[in-house]
Parts: structure tokens; sequence; C-alpha cells
């Protein structure tokens, strides 16, 4: 089975309009000799406030190169959730994907794992595409637990999905330890890791469903070490943090992932 790659940015608390519009357009115009059908799959996920800039500049271009994903969403359809953004919301304002889980919203605004669950379930649902973060801090690396934490939290955040909805979602391992600090996970281990992951959803549901869905790695991915990532067996693509907040960086990612 040939999975198409993913190259997803991961904008984080940064850009005002202007600037993800700038950011939009320059990701594009790097692009813009690249076969389209040659490319992998680009993602990028601005933060609420700046999705309506990111789409407009996708829509004037109409290149088709670039897709909109949100940082975030809530699981409820709509009411009185203050401060929360609905599915149905983000796929008005353009989005195709939505990060949830990711370690930082874990860890400083209390995302559990059943959250990550139902919002998954609720993605689905619309017809967007979940990108399902999982990762292992240091403490838990060192005392040797980081399968048996990434495969409960995998298991968990999959939940009641049926096959063919986790076939389409995307998974991003992302080592709590590498995010932001420069330092990568070597890629044979993180290909260790995300076989291990794959193994968990074969175990979950089948072969096919394993052999469909993709996973990412996250952390520290820069243009010198895209190419090394991608040769590996089971690494599909990368979520891409700092490296993907200027156009050149993230787009020699993208085609270091071609
Ligand atoms: P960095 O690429 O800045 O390490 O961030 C990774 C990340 O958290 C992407 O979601």
């Amino acid at each position: 089975m040939s999975r198409r790659p993913v190259i997803a940015g991961n904008w984080k608390m940064h850009n005002l309009q202007q600037e993800a519009a700038d950011l939009t357009n320059g990701i594009m115009q790097e692009l813009r000799a690249e076969d389209k059908a040659a490319l992998p799959e680009v993602v990028i996920a601005p933060t609420f406030t700046a999705l309506y800039a990111a789409n407009k500049a996708l829509k004037d271009c109409g290149c088709g190169k670039v897709r909109l994903a949100a940082q975030n969403c809530y699981f409820e359809t709509k009411g009185a959730f203050t401060g929360e953004c609905s599915v149905e919301m983000l796929k008005d304002a353009g989005c195709e994907y939505i990060i949830i889980g990711h370690s930082e919203r874990r860890e400083y605004f209390g995302e559990t794992d059943e959250m990550v669950n139902k919002k998954a379930v609720k993605i689905l649902a619309e017809g967007l595409v979940p990108i399902i973060c999982c990762g292992e801090s240091l403490e838990q690396r060192e005392a040797g637990v980081t399968d048996y934490h990434i495969a409960s939290q995998i298991t968990k955040a999959l939940r009641g999905i049926s096959a063919a909805d986790v076939a389409k979602s995307i998974i991003a391992y992302e080592p709590i330890w590498a995010i932001g600090t420069g330092k990568t996970c070597d890629s044979v281990e993180a290909n260790r890791v995300i076989s291990m992951i794959r193994n968990v959803v074969k175990g979950l549901y089948d072969a096919n469903t394993a052999d469909a869905i993709r996973i990412l790695y996250g952390g520290s991915v820069k243009p010198a070490t895209i190419k090394e990532q991608m040769a590996q067996s089971d690494i599909d693509g990368a979520l891409v943090g700092g490296a993907s907040l200027t156009a050149d960086s993230f787009a020699q990612i993208v085609k270091g992932a071609m």
C-alpha cells in the first residue's frame, strides 16, 4: 500500500492576519513550479483568528496545492460553550483537517484522551480529517514506558471509530522532549515507535486499516532532517512547528518529502 505523504505546518500561537496571508502566499509561491500530483498533501494550521486570511489567500491563488487545518476544536455542535469553536464552524472557515490532542493542549489546557476521542468522532462525522497527536515525555521515555503510553493514547483516541474512518485519519507521533527543543528524535527510533502505533491499529482493526492510516513524525523537523525521516518505512510525513513559520523552510521540507 502506498500512502500519500502529508506535510503539515502547525503555526501554534503565531501570525496576525496579514502575516498569515503573507506566509500562505509565500508558501504557494515557493511551490508554484511543482507538479501538484507529485506534491505531498500540504497542510497549514493557522490560529483561529488567521483562518479567514489564510483561507482567502488559498482561494485567491486557486492552485489547490495547500489545504487548511485548525489547531483545535470542541466536540459539541453549538451552544453555551464560551470561547470554543465547533467542527462545523471550522469547516465553514475552510478547514479540512483539525489537529487534536497536541501535547501543549494536553499540558496547558487539560485536554484528556476522552476529549481527544470525542473530538475525533465529531471531526469524522463532519467529514473532516483529524490529526491525532500522541507522544511521551522525557520522564516516560527514561522510565521505559513510551510504547505503553503511546499505545494507550491511541487506543483511547480511536474508541468507537469505524475502520473506514480510522483509515482516513492521520496520527502524529510527537515526542514531547523533541518539540521546540531542536533535539530531533533519531529517525530509526521514530520509525520504530510509528511502526508500533501501526501495529496497535492493526490489533484494534485489521491489516488494511493499519496500512492505510498516515502516521507523521513531529518534533524539531527541519529541512536538514526530512529526507532521512521520509526514507523510513513507516513515517508518512511530518507535523512541523517552528520550521513551518517561514515559507522557505516549510517549502524545503515539503520538497524534501517528494
Ligand atoms: P517544532 O517543530 O517546533 O519542534 O514543533 C513540533 C510540533 O509541536 C508540531 O505540532
